[in-house]
């Protein structure tokens, strides 16, 4: 199992939400990769189709979710070898059987949908999401 890299030295962006996508671009079940402050994440919709966004690195040997990982349910399922991450980020599947290690689990993060638009918010981790917090936009320029 990989350490977490997410485990190292806060970044240098301010707390707040941050405008990472347009709402049609997440639309099915599939995970879409995304760069947001500093970070690789996944956005994805549950059933419901409500927005969660998740560290987009699996913890087991590195796979990317962004490469055919899918939301089941509230589930994060990595595309390579199946862990499943359920949503407090904690480890709750390996098909294969093998014992969840203590430490399998991602990081997540809260995600909002406004004005047609998908927002997450970044703060120190296990901060809870301000509803008031400024809005910062780093959606790549891809108009060209
Ligand atoms: S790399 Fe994700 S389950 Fe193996």
């Amino acid at each position: 199992m990989r350490a977490v890299p997410d485990a190292g030295p806060v970044l240098p962006f301010p707390k707040g939400w941050y405008v990472v996508a347009e709402s049609g671009d997440v639309a099915g079940r599939e995970l879409v990769g995304i760069e947001a402050f500093g970070r690789e994440l996944v956005l994805g919709r549950d059933e419901g189709g409500v927005v969660h966004a998740a560290q987009d690195l699996c913890p087991h040997v590195g796979g990317r979710f962004s490469q055919g990982g899918v939301l089941d349910g509230d589930c994060v399922v990595c595309p390579f070898h199946g862990w499943r991450f359920g949503p407090d980020g904690r480890c709750v599947e390996i098909p294969a059987g093998d014992p969840i290690p203590e430490r399998a689990r991602i990081r997540k993060w809260t995600a909002r949908e406004r004005e047609g638009c998908i927002e997450v918010f970044h703060g120190r981790r296990g901060q809870e999401a301000d509803p008031a917090a400024d809005v910062h936009d780093q959606r790549s320029d891809s108009s060209g």
